[in-house]
């Protein structure tokens, strides 16, 4: 499956230097996997220069989701972590149009930044409508797995969380189950996991598949 494919066409929208500069972050694949130390930590002192609680969004998209969030908690650091140019600039001038502070975007491929994950460093991620597997190629895509559980384990502080949200019934079992399996977590809830998701504001991807009859679910671990 293309990357994105979901989401539509986002249009290009390059922004201007001087915002780029405070708003997004855009780190090279091939730097990274070679020399992951030249890069800063994702913790808040490295990328906001406060010591602000840390919540990240793993694959971001357009940004509307992790945006809310900002401007709902001022107390706290956003960062949209996302692969895809055009999806992390348009996420980056939505920042950059509300003028947050405590709001960035990085544009990285999340597989590539284990080495720079704080130890016990974030209050909260969000992993929401991971692109699923559709067919073995899409494999070595797929962002939840066990080490993704490992860097969850590493980053999320002790009583941090990582909700989990997807509208594809079966990959949303599989992420469950080895969540199930994994000791260093528990659930936030006592269900099993919760039927639908009703944020402040529904991201584009949300919406769309909304529109199409798809019910998302959720799930909430807290790191123990
Ligand atoms: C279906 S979209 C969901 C976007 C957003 N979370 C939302 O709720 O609307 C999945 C996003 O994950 C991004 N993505 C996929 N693999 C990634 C990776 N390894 N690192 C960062 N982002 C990734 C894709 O580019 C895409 O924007």
């Amino acid at each position: 499956m293309a990357r994105g494919r979901y989401l539509g066409r986002i249009p290009l929208r390059t922004l201007p230097p001087e915002l780029a500069e405070r708003y997004l972050l855009e780190w090279h694949p091939r730097r990274l996997a070679l020399e992951p130390g030249s890069f800063p930590q994702l913790s808040s002192p490295a990328i906001f220069g406060n010591e602000l609680p840390l919540e990240v969004e793993i694959g971001a998209g357009t940004g509307e989701f992790a945006l809310s969030l900002a401007e709902a908690d001022p107390a706290a650091n956003y960062l949209a972590l996302e692969l895809s140019n055009r999806s992390a600039h348009w996420a980056a001038w939505l920042a950059a149009e509300a003028g947050l502070p405590n709001l960035k975007v990085l544009r990285a491929d999340f597989k590539l930044v284990g080495p720079l994950l704080p130890a016990a460093g974030w209050r909260r991620a969000y992993l929401h409508f991971p692109d699923p597997q559709h067919k073995p190629a899409d494999a070595k895509r797929i962002i939840f797995n066990q080490g993704f559980l490992d860097a969850m384990a590493r980053a999320l502080q002790p009583g941090g969380e990582l909700s989990v949200v997807s509208d594809a019934p079966a990959f949303f079992l599989q992420m469950l189950e080895l969540a199930e399996g994994d000791g260093r977590f528990a659930k936030a809830h006592p269900e099993r996991y919760l039927e639908g998701f009703e944020p402040e504001v529904k991201s584009r991807f949300q919406q769309i598949w909304e529109r199409k009859g798809r019910t998302p679910r959720q799930f909430v671990l807290t790191r123990l």
